[in-house]
């Protein structure tokens, strides 16, 4: 494996006085903007590095615990690239049902174990506030990959990235987040966190699935321009970052009320018409109805560049929270 080169430009090196070193990443209310250019740097010079030499040992030795309780292709194989590029190793648990947790093993005693075995615990979990529940029981960093409804801190910080590579800046920008608000925790954290900036944001949901009020209000207080709609011609024309995304399913009580909203909102070429030029429409993924695939070829889809540019912000994240960037 290619060792780092000796390069005082590069932010990397042994910075176990630096402040994310051994801190648990739980929620984007921790960021400061300060905070977001720093990751944000760091993520760049991954990426230069990624392309430039594939795989470095910047965290030879180290181990990452990858505990998933629910679903994930992206996040939990982002995580894994992330840590095998930056040398460590994984210890994958994506499949619980066949883990200690069926025989009815605890979150904090699985947390425990693996606090034994691993320097830092990915955690995905379908509880709110799971993620702080267990950073409670651990040492070691833990990091939160979506607990429930509540937050997805390293999606958000990998949506701003994208946002900044993509457009240059964030400052002065309308977003416009479109489809499931209520459950989509993407959209909880990626909100929260472009507060700290100069943007205004629409969001467009079926009525029975509105942004929370208690984030409204949040970014309320801190001065953000809010406006909510049910039509997303009203607001397109003026976009710059369309985030869409899915109606969360599994989050549903009764399946009539998904059926009713599932396709409230598709998104295709004839639709995009009336977005400017110069605009990118992102989408955490996955896709089920909302984006039609006849729209992927358009330059302004940049979901699955997004998906890259998550690989850069993990491997940032891990360098900082084991103390190496
Ligand atoms: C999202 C999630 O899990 O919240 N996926 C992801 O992490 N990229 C979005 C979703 O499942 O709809």
């Amino acid at each position: 494996m290619p060792t780092l080169p000796n390069n005082p430009h590069l932010p990397f090196g042994d910075q176990r006085n630096a402040p994310w070193y051994g801190k648990d990443i739980l929620s984007v209310s921790q960021f400061t903007r300060e905070d977001l250019e720093y990751i944000f740097a760091v993520a760049h010079e991954m990426r230069i590095m990624v392309e430039r030499v594939g795989t470095f040992d910047l965290l030879k030795g180290k181990i990452l615990a990858n505990l998933f309780y629910e679903p994930s292709t992206r996040t939990s194989s982002s995580f894994t690239s992330a840590m095998e590029r930056l040398g460590g190793s994984v210890i994958p648990i994506n499949e619980v049902r066949y883990s200690s947790v069926t025989k009815g093993e605890s979150l904090p005693d699985t947390v425990r174990t693996l606090d034994c075995y691993a320097d830092v615990i990915v955690l995905r979990h379908p509880e709110v506030g799971s993620a702080a529940l267990a950073a409670k029981y651990a040492r070691k960093p833990v990091i939160n990959a979506g607990d429930g409804i509540g937050e997805h801190p390293t999606q958000a910080l990998l949506d701003a990235f994208t946002i900044k590579e993509e457009l240059g800046h964030i400052d002065g920008l309308t977003v416009t987040m479109l489809g499931d608000l209520k459950y989509g925790r993407t959209v909880h954290s990626l909100a929260r966190l472009l507060s700290l900036y100069k943007v205004k944001i629409h969001y467009v949901s079926p009525e029975i699935l509105r942004m929370p009020p208690e984030i409204i209000e949040e970014l309320q207080r801190k001065g953000i321009e809010q406006t909510e709609h049910t039509r997303l011609e009203e607001v397109l024309p003026e976009t710059d970052v369309l985030y869409v995304t899915r109606v969360q399913k599994e989050r549903f009580e009764d399946p009539a009320v998904y059926e009713s909203v599932k396709d409230a909102y598709v998104i295709t070429p004839e639709v995009m018409k009336a977005a400017k030029q110069r605009m990118i429409v992102m989408h955490p993924l996955p896709r089920v109805y909302e984006i039609s695939m006849d729209f992927d070829d358009d330059p302004r889809a940049a979901y699955f560049r997004q998906m890259e540019y998550g690989l850069y912000v993990r491997m940032a994240l891990l360098a900082m929270v084991l103390g190496k960037a």
